[in-house]
């Protein structure tokens, strides 16, 4: 459920018509609505009140400040991947005590911030990041608290792109040298081992690869405790899976029940890192039509929004609904809407059902809220969109449109 609904043929977010928000903030431009995110969050979490546990949203998907304060306003924590994503979560004036720090690559740089901000957790990802975080910690005086990420060889039936849990996936440590690594970690004095964590993929629709993976992991639970390694973290990382188009991924509800049960006997706190089941359907990005343009083959619907805005139908061949701002009865066919990128990929959507709509006219892209506007960029020099957060009937710009001078100022004066 979400808050971008028609009325009376015009699409509303939340109180306000997305037309007038079109025509005040200027296209293409990201709309949030606030009442959806905090539902998403508080339907997520309160599926886990059964469990000691901690919802830590995944700044990935969606790094807007007023994103992120929003959230931490319900008590959500942070998933971080990098420095630059610790330092929005403080900004946003999260809870370092709820932040845990995950990715296979990170910088020393890195965790002495993490470090020195004094986060919850480093989710580790190899015997060589052990060693550095280690010397790190001990080089500030501290001890860093550890789950160590482990690769159960799980799949999560997704994109293969967005699957991480697989034994051909760059990303945590096989099972085989799990128990290795944990008395490593013992052993190092500026290390402690706190947590079992895992992450397997993204937009699962299966609740059964989370159940196969926490099988794996409590087995691993008590192999631990035969050697005297008694964790109290469990995280089982992000990956819930949204409605783009058809899929029937489980409520979090369903979802928490399933885990609740499964880790009843256990004495665990259970850590969460859900990103685009909270900030999915939670945005839509709004473009308008520029040209029509028809060839012997095709259809070509051309908006002024592009890839280098949202990059999920170039990338993953995501489907994303799309539909007129303010619909009209007119006849529908067949066409590709793309945008104004010099490359082949440039598409919002293929082969896609429209009406006969004309230039001027506002387009929304649905279930944009995660890994829409987090993974735009300037290519062909083309400033970055407007975010604009709804609530009620107000509007809150959280983010300017980029101007020209953006396009340049760091390549100036040097
Ligand atoms: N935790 C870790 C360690 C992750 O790597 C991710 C996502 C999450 C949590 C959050 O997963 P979520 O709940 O959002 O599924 N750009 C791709 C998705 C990449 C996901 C990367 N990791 C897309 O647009 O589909």
């Amino acid at each position: 459920m979400h808050h971008f609904q028609l009325r009376n043929n015009e699409l509303y977010a939340e109180e306000l018509k997305v037309s007038d928000l079109a025509e005040e903030f200027g296209t293409p431009l990201y709309l949030y609505s606030a009442a959806t995110l905090k539902r998403h969050y508080q339907a997520f979490d309160s599926a886990f009140q059964g469990l000691d546990h901690l919802t830590c949203f995944s700044v990935k998907c969606n790094s807007n400040l007023g994103v992120l304060r929003l959230l931490n306003e319900q008590g959500a924590g942070a998933d971080i991947v990098s420095g630059g994503e610790l330092y929005r979560a403080l900004r946003a004036g999260m809870d370092p005590r709820k932040i845990v720090f995950s990715g296979v690559g990170k910088q020393e740089h890195e965790i002495r911030e993490a470090l020195e901000a004094d986060i919850l957790m480093f989710n580790c990802e190899s015997r060589e990041e052990l060693y550095l975080l280690n010397a790190v910690a001990e080089g500030l005086g501290r001890i860093a608290p550890m789950s160590l990420r482990i690769n159960p060889d799980v799949d999560p039936l997704t994109h293969p792109y967005i699957s991480t849990g697989l034994k051909e996936n760059k990303f945590g440590v096989g099972m085989d040298q799990a128990l290795d690594l944990y008395e490593l970690a013992r052993d190092l004095p500026g290390i402690n081992p706190l947590g079992i964590d895992c992450h397997i993929g993204s937009q699962l629709t299966e609740i059964s690869p989370f159940i196969e993976t926490l099988d794996r992991l409590k087995k691993l639970y008590q192999d631990l405790l035969d050697r005297g390694i008694n964790v109290k973290y469990l995280d089982l990382g992000g990956g819930l899976g949204i409605t783009y188009a058809e899929e029937e991924p489980p409520h979090p509800s369903e979802f928490g029940q399933a885990l609740t049960q499964a880790l009843q006997d256990f004495d665990l706190t259970l850590i969460l890192e859900p990103g685009r089941v909270i900030a999915g359907n939670a945005g839509i990005l709004v473009t308008r039509v520029l040209f029509n343009k028809e060839t012997e083959l095709k259809r070509f619907v051309v908006v002024d929004a592009a890839m280098n805005d949202l990059i999920r139908p170039a990338l993953y061949q995501a489907h994303h609904r799309l539909a007129e701002v303010r619909p009209q009865a007119r006849t529908e066919s067949e066409a590709d809407v793309v945008g104004p990128v010099c490359e082949t990929s440039d598409f919002l959507a293929r082969s896609r059902r429209l009406p006969e709509v004309q230039p001027g006219e506002l387009l929304a892209v649905f279930s944009a809220g995660a890994y829409g506007f987090a993974m735009a960029s300037q290519y062909n020099s083309r400033p970055r969109a407007a975010e604009v957060l709804v609530d009620g009937d107000r509007a809150f710009a959280i983010r300017k449109r980029e101007t020209y001078q953006d396009l340049t100022a760091l390549e100036e004066g040097l």
